[in-house]
């Protein structure tokens, strides 16, 4: 949430945060500026609203500086407008900021007072405020003091016009990276923003100052001792977050998911012997998860936001299915304020892409708190999310710049089957060659995603048909219902269409009211065991006149009348359906938005990474 970006060294800076700016920009896009040194004590800020495209139109021709801050962003306190958009400045202090300051009023009514007056309505200004008012020529003070009063989640990037080239930078909750290069010194919310320069980076821990200068990069600790910082390396290249070739980044990605799903499984699996037979099953020892961490265990509970939940729910069903254990799935955010009650016998999971999302943290730093097993699905390699949990297995899906999560969704799928599978064999639930079985079937998505990309033209054609819609219902029952909800979450976000996602024996007991010949309905019934209960909903939307555009599979019986479209899967074990039905409904809804001529990508009032509550 909101992309930011400091950069000291040989380079035009203004050149590399604007690049790196359109890098971030799917952490945030209502506005974004840049401050520089023009000067040894000049600094010029240049803001727009909108698009870093306009930003970068906005920059004079010949404007030239070696060291700047920039910042994409996505509103919290106060509208978009200039005045709102960072950099902020005040007195000897400009900033940009991610995050939220949640004792502001208070700040602002104390520094007001002494004569300085906000240009802005943000909390963000009210920092800058803050800072200068601590500042005597020390800047380590300043920003430790400010660290004293400030509460909530931040990560500044700060210049002192005193200080030339320099940027101090501090975060708390708030993600920050990074990294020395031949051109100078980066830090960005995010690696996308330093691939170009490096693969080399580190992570800037909560409460340690960096001061970057054009030859290097120190970092302390709060109270001033040197810290080394421990560098890892990226495994992905630039091209990994660039459309290669796809007009969007969602196109892209959807088009990623064998690799991902593939880069997420193999490497997981090993050679087993038992009773003389050599079987392929998961193996997350090189993970550092051991088979112990499923031992006696009386609940499992699953937390996450938005489409990492939805994964998350499908979990639920893996695990009881496989396990018998009792599962539960949260929303972060109503988790955290529930008081849940843990113990060391629960096993808490947390899903998230982008290892930030703050309910997600502040999920996972309860549970630890309250002696629960922790173990976490993520995606991005370093995140906070994945070095406070006791246990992580990483997806493998690359950066996803996409707003609608499409691969690290699927690949979140493919690392709870993992996991269900793995703890199954473990708990002697599922024999070597069962679990085996499983395994062998988990790697046939692959193909079949490939399959699905292959028959894109039907998702087209439905594209068409939806872009007239006001309202559409997704319907499903039990794996298909966990899906339905991704379905329509994947579709309202980027076409803006309202949908709903309902359990399919649910609707007559209020819903089926809203359904006219004016409603499409997207039913899912790819799972035999609900099949001729799915198949009895459907008659009774279309009994109200509804448009069904049914996914189901070959197998299936079902009368033509009964819908407009029909989409069979490629054929596999009902367990697995989930992965090709998913990237049906990601084609759908990438070619509705598209068709309605909406911005795929950055999807109006959205954003990537969550790092506020
Ligand atoms: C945002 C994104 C969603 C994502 C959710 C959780 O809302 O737009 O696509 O599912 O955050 O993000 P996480 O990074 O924790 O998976």
């Amino acid at each position: 949430m909101c992309g930011i970006i400091g950069f000291t060294g040989s380079k035009n800076a203004a050149e590399v945060l604007v690049d790196g700016l359109a890098e971030l920009e799917y952490r945030g896009y209502d506005s974004a500026g840049i401050a520089c040194f023009t000067a040894p004590s000049a600094i010029t800020t240049i803001k727009t609203v909108g698009k870093v495209s306009q930003l970068r139109a906005s920059i004079p021709f010949g404007f030239t500086a070696s060291c700047g801050i920039g910042h994409t962003r996505w509103a919290t306190h106060g509208g978009v407008t200039q005045a709102n958009a960072h950099p902020h400045s005040c007195g000897h202090v400009t900033l940009i900021h991610n995050g939220i300051i949640e004792n502001y009023l208070s700040l602002r009514d104390e520094l007001t007072a002494t004569g300085r007056i906000p240009v802005s309505q943000t909390d963000s200004e009210i920092a800058a405020m803050l800072i200068d008012s601590l500042y005597t020529g020390d800047a380590y003070q300043a920003i430790r003091d400010a660290a004293a009063r400030l509460e909530g989640a931040y990560a500044f990037c700060i210049l002192f016009a005193d200080q030339p080239d320099t940027i101090y930078c501090i975060r708390k909750g708030s993600p920050l990276v990074a990294c020395h290069s031949e051109i100078g010194s980066v830090i960005a919310s995010d690696m996308v923003a330093l691939l170009r320069y490096s693969k080399d980076y580190f992570v800037l821990s909560e409460d340690q100052i960096a001061c970057l200068k054009p030859e290097g990069i120190t970092v302390t600790t709060l109270a001033g001792e040197a810290v080394c910082p421990e560098y890892q390396t990226v495994t992905w290249d630039v091209s990994s977050a660039q459309k290669n070739g796809f007009k969007h980044y969602m196109e892209k990605e959807i088009h990623e998911q064998p690799d991902a799903l593939s880069r997420t499984i193999m490497p997981r699996l090993s050679k087993h012997t038992d009773n003389d037979c050599c079987y392929t099953l998961p193996d997350l020892s090189a993970d550092g998860i051991p088979d112990s961490l499923f031992e006696n265990l009386h609940r499992i509970i699953i937390t996450a936001c938005g489409t990492a939940m939805h994964a998350g729910m499908m979990g639920k069903i893996l695990f009881e299915r496989l396990l018998r254990i009792p599962v539960t799935v949260d929303i972060a955010s109503e988790f955290r304020y529930q008081n849940p009650i843990l113990d060391e016998n629960t096993l808490v999971i947390t899903v998230s892409q982008s290892g930030e999302t703050a309910d997600t943290l502040a999920a996972l730093r309860l549970a630890r708190a309250q002696g629960a097993r922790t173990l976490s699905i993520v995606n991005v390699k370093g995140s906070s999310i994945a070095r406070e949990s006791d246990h992580v297995l990483y997806t493998h899906a690359g950066p996803e710049i996409a707003v609608a999560s499409t691969k690290a969704y699927t690949a979140q799928l493919s690392a709870f089957y993992l996991i269900a599978f793995r703890a199954a064999y473990a708990l002697k639930k599922l024999s070597a060659a069962d679990c085996a079985h499983l395994t062998s079937q988990l790697l046939t998505v692959v193909s079949d995603i490939h399959t699905v990309l292959a028959d894109k033209a039907v998702t087209e054609e439905i594209g068409r048909h939806l872009i007239k819609a006001d309202d559409l219902f997704f319907i499903g029952r039990s794996m298909d219902y966990a899906l339905s909800c991704e379905g329509s979450i994947k579709l309202k976000e980027i076409s803006y269409i309202h949908s709903e996602a309902y359990a399919a024996g649910e609707l007559k007991h209020g819903t089926l009211s809203l359904i006219t010949s004016e409603i499409p309905v997207i039913a899912l019934a790819t799972q035999q065991d609900v099949l001729a209960k799915m198949i009895s909903n459907v008659k009774e939307v279309r009994a109200r006149g509804a448009f069904v555009i049914l996914i189901t599979t070959e197998a299936a019986v079902v009368e033509e009348g009964l819908y407009d479209y029909r989409i069979n899967i490629p054929v596999c074990e009902d367990l697995f359906a989930p992965f090709s039905a998913a990237v049906y409904l990601q084609l759908i809804a990438y070619h509705t938005s598209y068709l309605r001529g909406l911005d795929v990508d950055q999807p109006r009032h959205l954003a990537k990474s969550v790092t506020v509550e």
